[in-house]
């Protein structure tokens, strides 16, 4: 697997692992219905996926950030402008082939959104395990010196379902610390491997617990239960949406609500978050403040369209206005 130029030489504090990136095709409607003809008042194109969008949020706030995974080459392009525009160093690996496009209807009217993800490039075992060992490979290099590394989003078809499993237990026994945010399966799989931070929203969590979690109280105790075990993870962060943020560790339990925004998108408010999340913790700071610099980036991100976040002063005078409720 070839690597593209690789931007900047100081070392990133943060690499974001992209397995399953997607170009996001965001389409606007005023009053979207389904089943009929429907005119549209506008479309944007943006790199995205997960890891991609937080790789995007740090970069925002002037973070150095690394991203690594794999890019489509026949459509690589728009990406590696992206990479360049924000300063993010390319650590991609290059599969033949597009990089796939997810599409976003925004309804300006009811300000949903509703989402159509396609699964990613259906990877043959030798390519998976390529794709595997090339970011096991980059890892390696660029984690000695870099404290955090996010792994975010799905894992594209024929991709072990233990990948993130097999990715944390490499990149924490080199001394960095991993943030995981995915879902499903691969979730279940990865904290047997003892993710540092994880930041589940209230359906991965129902999910992974097996019980509906219609209640805050649930919620509290099912991320609490997370915080229990061998492998346990230091803190547990459960995302809300418009309910806020659980943000859980040993010693506390808080309840961040949202800020007061106009929200014009809700997407990648969680990746934000995961960002928020990152910095907080580059920063050491404690819980309280960790959930209020978390979801102020949330808050700013559900002011914008696409992957990009309001300047940094801005984003910490929203911080300033979380209210952080103790949880007993
Ligand atoms: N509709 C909303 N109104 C106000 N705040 C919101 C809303 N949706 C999300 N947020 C803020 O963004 C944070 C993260 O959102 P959410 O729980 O939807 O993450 P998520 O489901 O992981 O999102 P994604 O994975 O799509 O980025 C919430 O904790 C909250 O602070
Ligand atoms: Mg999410």
């Amino acid at each position: 697997m070839t690597e593209s130029d690789v931007l900047g030489s100081a070392s990133p504090r943060v690499v974001t692992v992209a397995l399953n990136p997607a170009l996001d095709h965001t389409i606007e409607f005023a009053g979207l219905q389904l089943g009929s003809v429907n005119r549209a008042l506008r479309m944007q194109v943006d790199v995205g996926g997960k890891a991609i969008n937080v790789a995007s949020c740090l970069a925002d706030f002037g973070v150095h950030v690394a991203v690594t995974g794999q890019l489509g080459r026949d459509n690589a392009a728009l990406f590696e402008e992206w990479f360049q525009r924000k300063r993010i160093a390319n650590h991609c690996g290059y599969l033949d082939g597009l990089t796939r496009v997810n599409t976003k209807l925004v309804d300006t009217v009811s300000g949903d959104t509703t989402d159509l993800n396609m699964p990613g490039p259906e990877l043959t075992p030798d390519a998976a395990g390529d794709l595997l060992e090339h970011v096991l490979r980059s890892l390696d290099r660029l984690s000695e010196r870099t404290p955090w590394v996010v792994l975010s989003g799905s894992l594209p078809p024929g991709m072990p379902v233990d990948a993130y499993a097999v990715i944390t237990r490499r990149v924490q026994a080199a001394g960095a610390a991993v943030l995981l945010d995915t879902s499903g399966a691969p979730l279940r799989a990865a904290l047997t491997a003892g993710p540092r931070l994880i930041k589940p929203n209230r359906h991965e969590l129902a999910e992974l617990v097996g019980e509906p979690l219609e209640t805050l109280e649930a919620t509290v105790a099912a991320g609490r239960a997370l915080l229990r075990g061998e492998h346990a993870p230091e803190t547990v962060v459960v995302s809300l949406g418009a309910d806020g943020a659980l943000f859980l560790n040993g010693e506390q339990a808080l309840h961040a609500l949202p800020a007061p925004v106009t929200v014009r998108s809700t997407v990648g408010a969680g990746d934000a978050m995961v960002a928020g999340l990152i910095v907080a913790r580059l920063d050491n700071l404690p819980l309280r403040a960790t959930a209020r610099l978390a979801t102020a980036f949330s808050a700013a991100k559900l002011t914008r369209l696409g992957p990009y976040l309001p300047p940094p002063e801005q984003v910490r005078a929203i911080a300033g206005q979380i209210s952080v409720l103790p949880i007993d």
